[in-house]
């Protein structure tokens, strides 16, 4: 898992090998100070020597100076190596994820890759910057404090050798017993995400049944959860300071104890004394940020193992090797097909469909809500695969064709159709990036959407909010048609496109099909039987089931469900009329 992480260091690693070595530089600086602080009271103050304090003075001084340079030095590589590292971190996740088929997304979900590229990202960030910090410094310095500190004088040394393992083990002590907190509290994240991204981007429907108490009690509970596992891990975290704080007082008191005995027999000086305590607090501390960084890194290895996750993640449609990148024609095929969304699913959600369609043939497709009907068309262009069996395209498996050539001849505009912020000639540029404007007037007005594009006042430079927010539901299903079209698909699918545009126009839209793009096959996946009354051949679909396949002059002979949504949908609209 290190190694496939580190990968993602790169350009960064001169920063991530500069910054220890800086640090190493600076805690060099910092333990001789003391050093030469004792000196300076020995040699100087104790004998008066003025010119000598001066001199080592400005020595001090200057080595102060250099310990501070190399400190902000190390501390900013440190930052940029850090920084670095997250950003190719999230790119390279980012990356996969572009990969990712649609049941990689199931298998995560949305609001968990979101966790995993933010909060899980900064975590690993973090402890990355601590890790080539505070733990080179740490031990560093404790190193280089006690042989200096052996070098003063060894028998003293020998308390903080005492010490130091007792400290030690209670700071462990506190970090191993917070962890469980800490890491309760970012799997609570995960979910207080969830909630947060709910919400927003479904703010409409929220407001539209008055749902904001019940959503706020929702974020109240995770929110309250949240801070119960922070204060609980806060709690033991407190010890650690005062813990600490003890055992510097304690050192400090046994070495002042024994070295006034040895300053009375001679063998120490006050200045000795006085770097003996710096040392015990450098020591001591370092012990504390050790005990601070391995809690980090605990709690970093769980986002660094989601973060692996998402890396390591392949796609469930894999590239074939020697890919066909030409489409022949427009016919489709399904020939014995078996379908399941996951392995987990029990039952297949499509099973045993075979189907010939002509390429140019207009497929309507009916029945009811969740009898499989996005399915069905999803595996054309091969957003699933299937379980079993094959679906063939122009005559060839989908699964030999290159992905990209695939997508490009099947255009589906899908039944939750979005629009991403940009203008509305950039979205319908998604189809086609090098279409001319003269291409982009000419799909729309196949879709029907030039018309209204032109009443607004910016025309095809309007600005499209987030989701589509300020363009209507019909006028988003047109938009999305046309961006299907300027593909120019040898097969098209429209998934339930037209359910919000009213009938006049999904009239028009079928009209200019017919006339303007015959050749191209058209799956009209529709709850209006006026949408697919002219097609060429209807799928009657139930409960994962073909029940129906032929002319809609036969199921209407032949087929009971297509039946009864004839009858009842024409009923309804002689009624309509009668009351006008
Ligand atoms: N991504 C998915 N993962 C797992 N199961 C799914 C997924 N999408 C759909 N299903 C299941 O597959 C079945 C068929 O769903 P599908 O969306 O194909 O129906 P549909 O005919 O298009 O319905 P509607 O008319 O409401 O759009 C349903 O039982 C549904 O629960
Ligand atoms: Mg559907």
């Amino acid at each position: 898992m290190i190694k496939k992480l580190g990968k993602s260091i790169r350009e960064y690693k001169k920063y991530s090998v500069l910054t220890p070595l800086f640090v190493i530089v600076e805690v060099i600086f910092e333990v001789v100070i003391p050093f030469m602080i004792s000196n300076i009271i020995d040699f100087g103050i104790n004998k008066e020597d003025l010119d000598y304090i001066v001199r080592m003075g400005i020595f001090v001084l200057l080595m102060a100076a250099a310990s501070l340079f190399f400190g902000v030095m190390s501390g900013r590589f440190g930052a940029k190596a850090a920084a670095g590292f997250s950003k190719n971190l999230r790119n390279d996740m980012f990356d996969n994820i572009q990969k990712f088929s649609f049941s990689n997304i199931d298998k995560f979900t949305p609001a968990s890759l979101v966790t995993r590229m933010t909060t899980d990202v900064t975590n690993v960030q973090n402890a990355y910057m601590m890790l080539i910090r505070v733990a080179i410094r740490s031990p560093i310095m404790m190193l280089f404090a006690m042989i200096m500190a052996f070098g003063v004088n060894a028998n003293l040394a020998l308390i903080y050798l005492c010490l130091a393992p007792l400290l030690g083990v209670a700071l462990f002590f506190i970090a191993a017993k917070a962890f469980p907190y800490f890491e309760r509290v970012f799997k609570r994240y995960d979910r207080l995400n969830t909630v947060v991204q709910e919400n927003v981007t479904n703010v409409r429907v929220v407001k539209a049944y008055v749902r904001e108490e019940e959503e706020n009690k929702k974020f109240k509970e995770i929110s309250s959860d949240v801070y119960t596992q922070f204060r609980a891990a806060e709690k033991i975290v407190a010890w650690n300071s005062p813990v600490m704080q003890f055992a510097v007082y304690t050192c400090i008191i046994l070495i002042s104890w024994f070295a006034s005995h040895y300053i009375v027999q001679g063998t120490m000086t006050t200045g000795q004394l006085t770097s003996m305590i710096v040392y015990a607090t450098q020591i001591l501390s370092s012990l504390m940020m050790l005990s601070m960084v391995y809690v980090m890194l605990l709690m970093a290895r769980s986002s660094a193992e989601r973060i692996y996750e998402v890396l390591t993640e392949k796609s469930s449609l894999t590239n074939c090797d020697d890919c066909i990148c030409e489409v022949a024609d427009g016919s489709v095929e399904f020939e014995n097909v078996n379908f399941a969304y996951s392995d987990k699913q029990e039952k297949y959600v499509l099973s045993d469909v075979n189907l010939k369609i002509k390429s140019g043939e207009v497929v309507g497709i009916i029945g009811g809500t969740g009898s499989s009907k996005s399915s069905l068309v999803s595996l054309i262009p091969r957003l699933y695969d299937v379980s079993e069996g094959c679906v063939k395209v122009g005559g060839v498996d989908v699964r030999k064709y290159d992905l990209k050539c695939l997508r490009d001849q099947v255009a589906v505009v899908l039944q939750k159709n979005v629009l991403f912020s940009g203008t509305i000639a950039q979205n319908l540029r998604w189809g086609n990036e090098k279409a001319s404007n003269e291409e982009l007037v000419r799909v729309c007005k196949l879709a029907q959407a030039d018309s209204f594009i032109k009443e607004f006042p910016e025309g095809y430079e309007t600005y499209i909010e987030q989701g589509g927010t300020n363009v209507s539901g019909g006028q988003k299903q047109r938009l999305g048609i046309a961006r299907a079209l300027l593909k120019k698909p040898k097969i098209l699918i429209l998934d339930d496109s037209t359910s919000a545009v009213d009938t006049k126009t999904d009239a028009l839209i079928r009209t200019a099909f017919k006339e303007e793009i015959p050749d191209t096959t058209k799956f009209i996946i529709a709850q209006r039987i006026s949408s697919v009354e002219n097609a060429d051949k209807i799928i009657v679909l139930d409960g994962g089931k073909v029940v129906g396949f032929g002319t809609p002059k036969e199921m209407l002979e032949t087929n009971e469900i297509y039946r009864d949504i004839y009858y009842t949908q024409n009923r309804g609209g002689e009624e309509d009329v009668a009351k006008n």
